[in-house]
């Protein structure tokens, strides 16, 4: 009975004096991963901003064959309208070391895009936590979430949240809309 009563007054001393504390929050800190595609920036910008609210790593998915110009436009609608997956350089990542991971793409056709496509079918997301987010030009996004939404899970990945930021004439509007998404729609 004297251990019980000591060791319960040495937990009491230790909370106290934050040793348990500091501890417990230490268990609880999350290891955040940010990976996206960007062609033009828009998912850069966003994706950089959450990552920096998150403490987060940041990866960026490039494809072999950069889309320029008209062509790089018209090719990657079609591509996304195709589900297809672009040939992309690799990524340096290792997903077992995160608790959750943000994937982002532009909207392209309604749709995720091909490079996101890519990495996706090359992952294996088996029990992580998966936040989607996209930037658009227009309105809607409901389409893409659940494209890629369903793509993650076929990969069985659990996706927990997701936002969409509409692109704006500047930056720090597009910083401070992912703000809030990130505050209010995620966990
Ligand atoms: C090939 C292509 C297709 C697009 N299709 C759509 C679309 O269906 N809906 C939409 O709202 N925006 C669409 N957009 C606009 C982009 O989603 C938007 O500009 C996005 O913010 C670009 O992201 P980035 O700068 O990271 O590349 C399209 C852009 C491209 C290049």
């Amino acid at each position: 009975m004297k251990k019980i009563i000591f060791a319960l007054f040495v937990c009491i001393l230790c909370q106290y004096t934050g040793v348990f504390s500091a501890d417990f929050k230490e268990g609880k800190k999350m290891k955040v991963l940010v990976i996206f595609y960007s062609r033009t920036g828009n998912t850069e910008l966003v994706a950089k901003t959450i990552a920096q609210m998150l403490n987060a790593d940041l990866r960026k998915v490039e494809e072999v064959k950069e889309r320029k110009g008209i062509w790089g436009f018209l090719s990657g609608g079609i591509d996304a309208l195709k589900n297809k997956c672009s040939d992309i350089k690799p990524v340096d990542f290792d997903l077992a070391n995160y608790d959750l991971v943000f994937v982002g793409s532009p909207i392209w056709a309604s749709k995720t895009t091909p490079a996101i496509n890519a990495f996706i079918s090359k992952t294996d997301f088996k029990n992580k936590n998966v936040v989607v987010f996209f930037t658009l030009g227009g309105n809607s996004f409901v389409g893409a979430v659940k494209d890629m939404t369903e793509k993650i899970e076929k990969k069985e990945g659990k996706v927990i949240g997701s936002f969409a930021i509409r692109s704006s004439k500047t930056k720090d509007e597009m910083i401070e809309k992912t703000k809030e998404a990130v505050k209010e729609r995620c966990p």
